[in-house]
């Protein structure tokens, strides 16, 4: 059976062995991190549903990303289910080799990313993922892991959690864009892909040769990430500079991917991120992901097309989306731009 490269139980530092060495020109360099600009924080809990529609767009088109605050789940509810998670990364690693895969057909995975580099072959990055779908919970529940002993009952409610505040952020997020408020929901389509990618970066010897995951944009329409307090790593272009995206207590990270930038015609940005690593604490980030299914033609919404706006990309299945990503993979994605018009 194969063995992931990590061994998380035994308190040993990992070492940097060269298949993590990224070479010179794909390092993240620390020092120019630029920690005087952030993202917004967003208050949830605002009556003025026009005041909160404007934050959100307007945090949608500049940024790209936001955390928000007074979202309605319960914290003892995030508490647990980034234990569950700690707890299953830190199961002896014959434990997680059993959903150990590097075919991507499969639903329920552990793997480890990695960056292709001329000469070098295949550069592993600092974290191992595991991922499987989050809704509807009736139908993935028993492919989930049964340990640790909680990991399914507290992923099902957290999944059905999670499921009602993506449709209020879908809902506000059309809003913000003139349309009705079910319209992104619609276009997202029937039976809509979700995934969780859950990831763990264990302490690294020397974060500056390596990376957690290297610069990308997410392919799927929205994402609703949850960090664990204390420990930063998540970092966003802003103005054509890294910063980093600091856990702000009792808060997700909302961010828009490649199909809602597509949706929106472009007015709802998909930022280039990327999850850096520190050489004192593990750091465990979990995503969620809502994108549509492989049937689903995605394009411009058509109300959001004039003459002033003309269409910025041609309409696709997300199942020819994804072949494109799936012939980028290793490289620095840019898939979206496969599908642009020229004007
Ligand atoms: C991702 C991602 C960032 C993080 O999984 O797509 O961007 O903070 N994760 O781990
Ligand atoms: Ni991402």
């Amino acid at each position: 059976m194969e063995t992931t490269p990590f061994q998380f139980t035994n308190n040993t530092p990992l070492s940097l062995s060269p298949n993590f060495i990224l070479p010179e020109e794909n390092r993240p360099i620390l020092s120019e991190v630029f920690s005087s600009a952030s993202i917004p924080t967003i208050d949830l809990n605002n009556h003025d549903i026009d005041d909160l529609v404007s934050k959100i767009s307007q945090a949608c088109e500049k940024y790209g990303f936001f955390q928000i605050i007074n979202h309605g789940v319960p914290k003892e509810l995030c508490q647990r289910v980034l234990a569950v998670v700690t707890e299953f990364f830190q199961l002896p690693p014959e434990e997680r080799a059993q959903f150990l895969t590097t075919d991507h057909r499969k639903l329920v995975k552990v793997f480890n990313y990695y960056q292709k580099v001329e000469g070098q072959g295949k550069v592993l990055m600092w974290g191992e993922t595991f991922t499987h779908p989050w809704h509807p919970t009736e139908n993935f529940t028993h492919f989930l892991p049964t340990n640790p002993p909680q990991y399914r009952e507290v992923f099902t409610e957290y999944a059905r959690e999670i499921g009602g505040l993506m449709d209020r952020l879908l809902s506000l997020m059309s809003q913000g864009l003139g349309l009705e408020k079910d319209c992104l929901k619609r276009k997202l389509g029937e039976r809509p892909a979700t995934y969780t990618q859950a990831n763990y970066y264990p302490p690294c010897p020397d974060p500056e040769l390596t990376m957690g995951l290297p610069a990308h944009n997410d392919i799927s329409a929205l994402v609703v990430l949850l960090q664990m307090e204390g420990v930063s790593g998540l970092q966003v272009v802003i103005d054509g500079k890294w910063v980093p995206v600091e856990p702000v207590p009792d808060a997700f990270v909302v961010n828009i991917a490649d199909q809602m930038q597509v949706l929106s015609n472009g007015r709802y940005k998909s930022v280039l991120h990327r999850a850096v690593t520190n050489n004192r604490l593990a750091r465990l980030s979990l995503p969620m992901f809502y994108a549509p299914n492989n049937d689903t033609v995605i394009g411009p919404i058509e109300d959001l097309i004039d003459e002033v706006h003309p269409p910025m990309y041609r309409n696709y299945s997300y199942k020819e989306y994804m072949d494109e990503f799936y012939r980028q993979e290793g490289a620095r994605r840019r898939v979206k731009e496969a599908f642009e018009l020229q004007h």
